[in-house]
Formats: structure tokens, C-alpha cells, sequence
């Protein structure tokens, strides 16, 4: 079954363009003294140059773990116990460390959940990006380094003098910006940002997600965003894959998602969504996730499914593309 899984997702949307990044039945497990948490289970799915791919599911569900796992930044007791990550062919799972510290930012660069809180509190703004050009690149002539961190400031809209200020003298969307800014400083070709617009308050969230759309435009990046706010997510990304206990259940163009969601998870995240228009009641879903380090034989949604059925307790629905570039795991369409 997992290879099966393997083998859709080398066709999964990228039109036969090389995809900048395959994720190909990435395992991650967190060891703990009750056996393996089986945190992401075998996830797939690529992603075209400039592209932005959105990445939601329920909390716990292992959107920051694949983010981890695709970075190789998973911190025991988490290990990847298989699949591949290939970042323009190169399968950075299997790279040595070596390679791999030039392959971070350079190739790839992270925008950590919770990224304005980890900037360092005593280092001005100026010093902590000239830290991370210099780490890659070496030593540079003081004006031309300043010249380029004042050229990413402006790129993610921020005046020049925050060069100059340290963290505590920024707003929370401002930090964010610097942690953009920091992602960016090595022209990376992609770019994962995990909850970059959480802990911010709603028009600053629309400023960063603005900064994220800008940054992309200018760069021509490759972006994988992760996040709960399905209509900042909407806006942002062209395709949404849904999440649910370690497994992608859905992966389609955003336009699809929204106007006809296919698998039962998915139908409940848009059905959550409040509507200022129609006054709906708040849609529940009921039921609680299984116990990850224990999942279920068949469909791992069967314990919260409103339509769960004989099949779903003990065959695994494989991730098949319905209609076109719209990929499901659900026993319904069969
Ligand atoms: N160090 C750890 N030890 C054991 N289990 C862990 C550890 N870190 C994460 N997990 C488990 O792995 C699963 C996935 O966690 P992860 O942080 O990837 O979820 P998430 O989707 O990013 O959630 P959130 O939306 O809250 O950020 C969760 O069930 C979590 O409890
Ligand atoms: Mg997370």
C-alpha cells in the first residue's frame, strides 16, 4: 500500500514540470516510553517552481513534523524511519551533515513556527542577518553586506533603520518580517513558513501574508505554508493539501478545496468556517483523533467520520486523483 502511495505521488501536480521539491512516503516517529508516535505516516506530494502549496489539518495532525522531516531538522526522540525528500533531485534524507548545513537556507529555508520569539534578544537585527550571510558565504566587505540586509529589509517592507533596533523595539508583525528577511537572505528556491501569521492580530496577519505574497512574486520562490486560517490560505497558496493524524487526505487546487471538498475532514474544516451572511451553528467535529502510536487497520478518519462505512474499518483508502490535479483518500468514491 505505502508504495502504491509512492507511486501516485511521482504524478501528483506537477504537469510534467520538474518538480522543486518530491516528497515520496516521508515517515516520521517520535519515540516515547509507550512505543512510536507515528507522527507523519507516509506522506507524498510535490511541488512546481513558484508554486505555494498550503498545508492544514487540526492541531497535533504533523504539519510542523513534515516540515521538520523535509528539512531534516527532526530533533530526537522524533527520527524519519523512511521516504525520500528530493530538493531538485537530491534526496536530503540521505545527504551526510556535511552537505546537508549547505543545503539549509541555501537551497531550503525554514520560517519556524513561533520564528519572532527565537530571534536572539540582544543582537541588533543588523547583526543577526549578517550572521547567517556570513555562516553560508564568509567573511564580506561591511558595505556591501550592509547594502544587501538593507535591500531585504525594504524587500519585506520594513525602513532601513530596523537594521539598527533589536528585537524588543519591533512589533510582532515587524519581527516576523525580520524572520522573513532571514529566510530569504540567500535566495533560497523554497521557502517553508510554519504559522507564519499566528500570534498576530488580524490586519497585521494581513500584512505578513502580503510580505509572504510580495517576496514571492519578486523571487519566483517555491513556497510550502502552513496554517490554520483557511481564508488567509485561500488568498496565499494555489494548492491546499488537508492533514489529518500523520496522512495527507486531500491535495487539490485551493478553488477545488473550497468549492467542492471530497474527503468527510475536509467537508467539516470548510463547514467550520463562519460566515458573517448565513448565521450557521457551529459545526463540531465530533469524536476525538485515535492514539497515534496505535492507529486503527483501515481509514485512520473512521473513529470521526459521519459517513463511515463497513469498508473504512478495515481496508486503508489510497490517495487517488478523482478529477484532475484533485487527489483523495476515501473509500466514498470508489
Ligand atoms: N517530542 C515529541 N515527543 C512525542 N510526540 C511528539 C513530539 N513532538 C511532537 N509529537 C507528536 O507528534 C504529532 C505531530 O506534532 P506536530 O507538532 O507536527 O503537529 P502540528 O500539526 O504542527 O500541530 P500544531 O498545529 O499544534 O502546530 C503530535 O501528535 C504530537 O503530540
Ligand atoms: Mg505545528
Amino acid at each position: 500500500m505505502t508504495d502504491q502511495l509512492a507511486a501516485t505521488a511521482t504524478t501528483l501536480s506537477t504537469n510534467g514540470q520538474t518538480p522543486v521539491l518530491e516528497v515520496k512516503n516521508l515517515r516520521v516517529h517520535y519515540a516515547t516510553p509507550l512505543g512510536d508516535v507515528i507522527a507523519v505516516n507516509g506522506v507524498s506530494f510535490n511541488l512546481k517552481k513558484g508554486e505555494t502549496l498550503g498545508l492544514v489539518g487540526e492541531s497535533g495532525c504533523g504539519k510542523t513534523t513534515t516540515a521538520m522531516g523535509i528539512l531534516r531538522l527532526v530533533q530526537p526522540p522524533g527520527r524519519i524511519v523512511g521516504g525520500q525528500v528530493l530538493l531538485n533531485g537530491v534526496d536530503v534524507v540521505a545527504l551526510k551533515d556535511a552537505e546537508l548545513r549547505d543545503l539549509r537556507w541555501r537551497q531550503a529555508a525554514l520560517i519556524p513556527q513561533g520564528a519572532m520569539n527565537s530571534l536572539n534578544p540582544v543582537m541588533k537585527i543588523y547583526d543577526q542577518i549578517a550572521d547567517g550571510i556570513t555562516t553560508h558565504e564568509g567573511r564580506q566587505p561591511r558595505r556591501v553586506l550592509r547594502e544587501r540586509i538593507l535591500g531585504l529589509l525594504n524587500m519585506v517592507g520594513l525602513p532601513g533603520r530596523t537594521a539598527d533596533l533589536f528585537p524588543h523595539e519591533l512589533s510582532g508583525g515587524m519581527k516576523q518580517r525580520v524572520c522573513i528577511a532571514m529566510a530569504i537572505a540567500l535566495n533560497p528556491p523554497l521557502i517553508v513558513a510554519d504559522e507564519p501569521t499566528s500570534a498576530l492580530d488580524v490586519v497585521v496577519q494581513r500584512v505578513v501574508a502580503q510580505t509572504l505574497l510580495d517576496v514571492k512574486a519578486k523571487l519566483g520562490v517555491s513556497m510550502i505554508l502552513i496554517g490554520h486560517d483557511m481564508g488567509l490560505q485561500a488568498q496565499l497558496v494555489d494548492r491546499i493539501a488537508v492533514m489529518y493524524a500523520g496522512n495527507i487526505v486531500e491535495i487539490a487546487p485551493v478553488k477545488n478545496i473550497f468549492e467542492e471538498p471530497m474527503h468527510p475532514y475536509t467537508q467539516l474544516l470548510i463547514a467550520s468556517i463562519p460566515s458573517i451572511k448565513e448565521k450557521k451553528p457551529l459545526r463540531v467535529t465530533e469524536g476525538l483523533t485515535h492514539d497515534l502510536r496505535n492507529p486503527p487497520p483501515g481509514c485512520i478518519f473512521q473513529f470521526r467520520c459521519p459517513k463511515v462505512m463497513e469498508d473504512c474499518l478495515h481496508y486503508v483508502p489510497p490517495l487517488r486523483e478523482l478529477k484532475p490535479e484533485h487527489f483523495v483518500a476515501c473509500h466514498l468514491y470508489e
